[in-house]
């Protein structure tokens, strides 16, 4: 079937905390903006409409590989112009992968001023169908009251010469606290949770109970058993909850900011949202356990349903090294590799797409985009090297990747000659993974799906300065299947960007 939406971005008043009212992004006049619902299979077709006024915006689908539609995934000044105020486009393709994702502009950071929300890919034939009687969404998230363009200003700026990121101001639950989720005794619920914050991993888990995890990042697993997960910024875990058969109380369920991603805790900081499973509303409502009662799942140990084996002798190899720091102007800058993330005037996709044939020669694409090219079913790996003492979830456009080894915290650099070092035979696959602090990671995918697809941390601070590189896999290969959209050139057209012309010329 076919699902539309009309979507106007517009601004809005929302007080999701209960402690301050305040601006935020909305869609036709309402926050939270709508979860996208739609059967695998299913085209989906979004018309958008900038109506801000005063900021550009852009979609991006978060862990839809977009295969066949590059130009659909939505980040600016990689797949798309911003969309301008005043200005409309479409976005139209067809979902074919099950699972649990969200949406969010890809404009720098905007989302955390509300327009992000949970996107689910419902299926009905999947694995798991038939084990759990009803579905539910749970969205995490971190709240600021300020608007992310007066905090990106002082974060970035010299009085702020240690690059403290800004602190939340709390932690919300589908974007308010205190909910009530309502449940019957010995059934099963299949739980998708998406972390839609701008910062903060979270620690989850709800009293009582143990969540099976069956799906991460849109990727079946094997059922694994936790008392409670890790959760970072865009990560996402589906899990079967089975509800008690004697309960005659109800059960909190508590997400808790990860204070060590703080440079300081600011006094009076709740990391804690509450909600809480309620069997019987004339009980009371419980408080929190301490949260050191429970140990956080990891990853690493999930296996992938499908048994997929390890991508073997990787054909492209090259790595990415973390480092924080400034560019002698006192403000704070992230880098890959020595260099930060500047966007090109055009995107990068329709500079692949007008290139002829120096499309493959990585130098076209500027430096500041950091540019690597990936030929047609390359096996690449990938190493990140973490050269500073913060945790960063980094996130691929376009991929589930293998997340083949981790290291621990403070490893040092990637030693590919260390034989001590053993990769997952069988290893989960995900689009957004956490790096230990001062430590590395070998994630490996099949250049499969021609596009180009960005690679970064998606700590919203940190994209802004800079931790960001661009992957152009196969960019010849688009030049002869793919056609971007008249009404998505014309957004460029608005802006005098004439050189895109070329592009549609492809
Ligand atoms: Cu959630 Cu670049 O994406």
């Amino acid at each position: 079937k076919t699902v539309t939406y009309d979507f106007n971005v517009t601004y809005t008043e929302a007080n999701p905390d209960g402690q301050f009212s305040r601006r935020v992004i909305g869609i036709n006049g309402q926050w939270p903006i709508p979860t996208i619902d739609v059967d695998k299979g299913d085209r989906l077709i979004i018309h958008l409409h900038n109506s801000l006024g005063d900021v550009e915006t852009s979609l991006h689908f978060h862990g839809l590989y977009q295969n066949g539609t590059a130009y659909m995934d939505g980040p600016a000044a990689v797949t798309q112009c911003p969309l301008g105020p005043g200005q409309s486009m479409t976005y139209d393709f067809t979902v074919d992968q099950p699972g649990t994702y969200w949406y969010h502009s890809h404009v720098k950071g905007q989302y955390p001023d509300g327009i992000r929300a949970p996107f689910i890919v419902r299926d009905p034939k999947g694995p798991y169908a038939g084990k759990y009687d009803e579905e539910v969404v749970i969205s995490l998230s971190d709240w600021y009251h300020q608007e992310n363009p007066v905090l990106f200003s002082r974060f970035l700026s010299i009085a702020n010469p240690t690059g403290a990121e800004p602190v939340p101001d709390s932690a919300l639950m589908n974007e308010t606290q205190g909910l009530q989720f309502n449940v019957k005794p010995g059934k099963t619920y299949m739980v998708r949770m998406v972390n839609m914050a701008a910062f903060a991993a979270q620690y989850f888990w709800i009293e009582g109970h143990k969540m099976n995890i069956i799906e991460v990042d849109g990727i079946y697993t094997e059922p694994a058993e936790a008392d409670m997960i890790y959760i970072t910024a865009a990560q996402r875990y589906s899990f079967l909850l089975t509800t008690r058969d004697d309960a005659d109380a109800n059960f909190v369920m508590v997400g808790s900011m990860d204070e060590d991603l703080f440079d300081t805790v600011p006094d009076g900081l709740n990391p804690n949202v509450t909600g809480y499973l309620v069997y019987d509303a004339a009980k009371p409502m419980p408080e929190p356990a301490e949260i050191d009662a429970f140990e956080p799942f990891d990853d690493f140990a999930l296996v992938p349903l499908d048994g997929e084996d390890l991508f073997e002798n990787p054909t492209y190899t090259f790595s990415l090294e973390v480092m924080m720091d400034n560019l002698n102007d006192g403000g704070n800058y992230a880098f890959f590799n020595g260099i930060t993330y500047v966007a090109p005037k055009v995107p990068t996709l329709y500079t692949a797409l007008s290139a002829g044939n120096v499309t493959m020669n990585p130098t076209i694409y500027g430096r500041d985009t950091n540019p690597h090219v990936f030929k047609h079913h390359d096996v690449v790996e990938l190493v990140v090297n973490n050269n500073d003492p913060g945790k960063h979830p980094f996130h691929l456009h376009g991929h589930a990747f293998q997340l083949a080894y981790r290291s621990d915290e403070d490893a040092g650099l990637y030693n590919a000659s260390d034989s001590s070092i053993e990769f997952a035979k069988k290893p989960m696959r995900r689009d957004t993974a956490l790096i230990k602090p001062g430590g590395n990671m070998v994630l490996r995918f099949r250049a499969d799906n021609p596009g180009v697809w960005l690679f970064h941390c998606h700590i919203e601070w940190h994209i802004q300065s800079g931790l960001v590189a661009t992957f152009i896999e196969a960019p010849d290969v688009l030049q002869t299947a793919q056609k971007i959209p008249q009404d998505h050139l014309d957004v460029c057209m608005g802006q005098n960007l004439a050189t895109v012309g070329n592009a549609a010329a492809n």
